[in-house]
């Protein structure tokens, strides 16, 4: 949308495929992404965050996220160490607060002012080894079959941990 006299038609759009319809403040700033890995003990790990570069689409629509050349990832992002780590910490904390276990993407804004909103929790990810997920832990240090191994132990802990669980 770019002004209010879009907004009628555009609940209307949205009006269509659902009961619900959600309108928020436009945020501007760079558009990151941060994957997060663990369960509960030990604490669970942030990756190094990725910049979005849509590239010539005007957003990360549906064409810019699976055409061919429709983005590109920047693992770092262009931003003082800081910011990298608020954005790291954060993710982390959103992770834990929406009681997360073995794998998430955090999509965040960071503002011009460096301040972080935290947009979307994606808690399947895309997730082949050509994904954004996946991309960003090998940028860390965890190539993608080790990242496969250790979401597998993660998910026998969970399973063995919730099986002393009395029903
Ligand atoms: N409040 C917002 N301000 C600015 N851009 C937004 C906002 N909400 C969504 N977007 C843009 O739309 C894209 C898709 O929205 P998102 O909430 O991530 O849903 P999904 O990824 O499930 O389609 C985001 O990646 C971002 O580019
Ligand atoms: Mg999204």
């Amino acid at each position: 949308m770019h002004g209010e006299s879009e907004l009628e038609p555009a609940v209307e759009l949205a009006r269509r495929h659902d009961e619900k319809v959600l309108v928020e403040e436009f945020v501007t700033g760079m558009e990151v992404e941060c994957g997060v890995l663990g369960n509960r003990q030990p604490p669970p790990i942030a990756s190094l965050p990725g910049r979005i570069d849509t590239l010539d689409h005007e957003w990360y629509d549906f064409s810019s996220k699976y055409d061919e050349d429709g983005m590109e990832l920047i693992v770092p992002p262009e931003l003082p160490q800081e910011t990298i780590e608020r954005v790291q910490q954060l993710s982390v904390d959103a992770f834990i607060a929406s009681e997360c276990e073995g794998m998430a993407r955090i999509d965040c804004f960071v503002r011009d002012d460096g301040g972080v909103v935290v947009n979307e929790l994606n808690t399947i990810p895309g997730f082949t080894a050509t994904s954004v997920y996946a991309k960003l832990f090998e940028a860390s240090g965890i190539p993608y079959p080790e990242l496969l191994n250790r979401l597998i132990d993660l998910a026998v802990e969970r399973h063995e941990r919730r099986s002393k669980l009395e029903y």
